[in-house]
Order: C-alpha cells, then sequence, then structure tokens
C-alpha cells in the first residue's frame, strides 16, 4: 500500500467491486473503456488496484471542480452522490498471459480527479508488479495515446502481440472494428 496526505494506493478487495464497477461502466457508457460484469470483477479482483481519496467525502473544493467537466457528461450532483458514497476514485488491473507478457487494464481515473497523476501512478504500479515478475513487456489497448506515451510507452501493430489477439480480441464483440491503438513498454 502507497500512501500520500491526500490518496492512497491498495490492492482491491471484493468490498471494492461496487464502486469499481460504477466507475467503469460510466467511462464504457463513453465507449472509451470495455465495459466488465460484477461477475467478471469478482473473478479478477485479486489483480485490480484501487486510489482512495483521504477525506473525499469533506472535500468541497473537488466537487466544485468536476462542475466544470469539459464534456458536460457528468453534473456537479452526480459527482457530489459519487464522492459521499465512494471515496474509490481510480482502478487498474494487470492481466498477465504469458511469463514474458502483461496488459494494464480497466484503467480508470474519476473525471474530478485527472491530472493528478493518479493515472500514472496506477500504471507504474502495474510496472513494478510486473517487473517483480521477470516479466519483459507490458502493453495496453487504448484510445489514450498521448497519456501512455508520456508515461514511455510507444505504439505498436497489435498483430505483434498474437497472445492478445488470438486469446482476447478474436471473441471480442468489437473485433474487426476496433480502433483502439496498441502501446507498449519494455520493463
Ligand atoms: C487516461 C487516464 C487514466 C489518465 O489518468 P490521469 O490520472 O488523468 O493521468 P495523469 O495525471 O497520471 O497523467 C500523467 C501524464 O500524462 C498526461 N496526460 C494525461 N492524460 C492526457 C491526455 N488525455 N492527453 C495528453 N496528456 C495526458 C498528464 O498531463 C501527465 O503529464 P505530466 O507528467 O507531464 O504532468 C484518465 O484520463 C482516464 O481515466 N480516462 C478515461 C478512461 C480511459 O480512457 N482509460 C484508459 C483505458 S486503457
Amino acid at each position: 500500500m502507497k500512501s500520500s496526505s491526500e490518496f492512497i494506493l491498495k490492492r482491491a478487495s471484493v468490498d471494492d467491486v461496487d464502486a469499481i464497477f460504477a466507475l467503469l461502466d460510466f467511462f464504457a457508457l463513453r465507449k472509451l473503456l470495455l465495459p466488465k460484469t460484477k461477475d467478471q470483477l469478482y473473478r479478477q479482483i485479486r489483480d485490480f488496484r484501487v486510489i482512495y481519496k483521504i477525506g473525499a467525502k469533506d472535500d468541497e473544493n473537488e466537487i466544485e471542480d468536476c462542475g466544470q467537466s469539459q464534456n458536460g457528461l457528468m453534473n456537479r450532483s452526480q459527482v457530489e452522490s459519487d464522492i459521499k458514497n465512494h471515496s474509490l476514485i481510480a482502478c487498474a488491473h494487470l492481466d498477465i498471459f504469458t511469463n514474458q507478457l502483461a496488459e494494464v487494464k480497466s484503467l480508470a481515473v474519476h473525471e474530478a480527479f485527472h491530472g493528478h497523476g493518479l493515472g500514472r501512478m496506477l500504471v507504474e504500479d502495474c510496472e513494478n508488479e510486473a517487473r517483480s515478475m521477470q516479466i519483459k513487456t507490458i502493453f495496453a489497448l487504448t484510445y489514450q495515446i498521448k497519456f501512455f506515451e508520456k508515461i514511455g510507452y510507444h505504439l505498436v501493430d497489435i498483430q505483434s502481440l498474437p497472445e492478445k489477439v488470438f486469446k482476447e480480441c478474436v471473441v471480442c464483440p468489437f473485433y474487426g472494428a476496433c480502433n483502439e491503438n496498441a502501446l507498449i513498454k519494455r520493463l
């Protein structure tokens, strides 16, 4: 577990499933992430890490900031209710394909907390775990090219990741019409 005066990063527990589901669903509805069912989340929960906002329930300034969300998808009262009910504000999943390859999945940071370094913190935590298992390559399939480039990833052809293509892409409903980009980092 890592903590600062504002945030705590920890491994997820089954008690986090509802809040992770809500966070992912928010971005899945906006087509930025693939949706996950609660059933899938319970089965994968040991591979998730989450970030909590310390004192989120009292933080009115953060709530005011959310009202200025650029795309207008979230209004102040929605965000206020989210933060009051859940102080879980970010999550990520490390999925291991082989002894050489892992993927960062289901990376999401609550809109009110974008730009605080939390996305980077979660990806670095995934990388550290992969590195501790001597895994040499980590990748993501994403629309967030600039974010991943900023943290040391580079674009590759998805076909250079056959483990992903043949295990998951071919059974995905978006196969053949997927516009996500593959980015990798050597660890
Ligand atoms: C992508 C996402 C996880 C980034 O999280 P974040 O906490 O806002 O990112 P960070 O604050 O850690 O950003 C790290 C760096 O990337 C940059 N960055 C982040 N998002 C960026 C973007 N969309 N465009 C350009 N740069 C970006 C930041 O400015 C920061 O740079 P700096 O170190 O020079 O300050 C967040 O925007 C999100 O949850 N998006 C919706 C869900 C999604 O698309 N997830 C990705 C699925 S793989």
